[in-house]
């Protein structure tokens, strides 16, 4: 099943570099600021296509068409393109992620960043791997060394949340903080040490999925703010290389 994750992510990742910077047609969903484009889709239907005709009774949970459900215990959770708004202005930030839960538990997450041909992928104790390479967390322990990334929600402008509060914080604990669009990548680049550590709030399955499982197998540790168990189904995530964890708890706390 992995090796059928990867290859479906592969070449749905191989149609958003194909069709980057065509004329694709881009509407909103929600806030005016949360796009979608025509490639979007495609690349779900294409997904969505290759599961259906290799495991025909698999739920599907895909974020543009949301939930096929049926008895099966096994659901694949796909975002065809994380980094949408990236996507949209030719910004070479963006991949595919496509995850498999069994029995409500993530058994195998794949990430695909076509612009770079790097593959990062995972299965429940398996360790992690960037183009069949094992990968590794960072060793950073101090959070003032480390290089962290977030993201910001798509009703910024008119939620409480913000995250502007947790950014200003961070920019003063640690080394430096980038915001680069795709929540997938910024987790898996947690996985193999490229960042110390990621927190990110309104998130949905689709955008942690298949991150998260990359990162607990790259020696990683994922939780909510408070430092308390992480699921997919809730909208916030703390990943990190474990050393600075605690720390971004306290951090993340000063807000309050
Ligand atoms: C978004 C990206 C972004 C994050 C947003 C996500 P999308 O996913 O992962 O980095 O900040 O919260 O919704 O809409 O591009 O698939
Ligand atoms: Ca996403
Ligand atoms: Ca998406």
């Amino acid at each position: 099943m992995l090796d059928f994750a990867i290859s479906v992510a592969q070449e749905a990742g191989a149609l958003l570099r194909d069709r980057l910077n065509t004329n694709f047609a881009i509407s909103n969903k929600g806030e005016d600021i949360n796009l979608v484009t025509e490639v979007d889709l495609a690349s779900e239907q294409l997904i969505r296509e290759r599961i259906a005709s290799r495991y025909p009774r698999h739920e599907v949970l895909g974020e543009e068409k949301g939930l096929d459900s049926s008895t099966s215990e096994y659901r694949w959770v796909v975002d065809p393109l994380d980094g949408t708004t990236n996507y949209a202005h030719g910004y070479p930030m963006f991949c595919v992620s496509i995850a498999l839960e069994y029995q409500s538990e993530v058994i195998v997450g794949v990430v695909y960043d076509p612009m770079r041909d790097e593959t990062f992928a995972a299965e429940k104790g398996g360790g992690a791997t960037l183009n069949r390479r094992s990968i590794h967390v960072s060793r950073k322990a101090d959070l003032m060394q480390s290089l962290l990334s977030t993201g910001f929600p798509y009703d910024i402008k008119t939620s409480k949340a913000t995250n502007l509060d947790h950014w200003t914080n961070f920019a003063m604990n640690a080394q430096a903080l980038r915001r680069d669009g795709a929540a997938a990548l910024d987790l898996s680049y947690v996985a193999c040490g490229r960042f110390d550590g990621f927190w990110e709030l309104n998130l949905s399955a689709w955008d942690m999925a298949a991150g998260g499982l990359i990162v607990r197998e790259a020696g990683g540790q994922v939780s909510d703010f408070s430092g308390g168990e992480f699921s997919i189904y809730k909208p916030e995530i703390i990943a990190s290389n474990g050393l600075i964890h605690e720390r971004m708890v306290e951090v993340l706390a000063m807000a309050k």
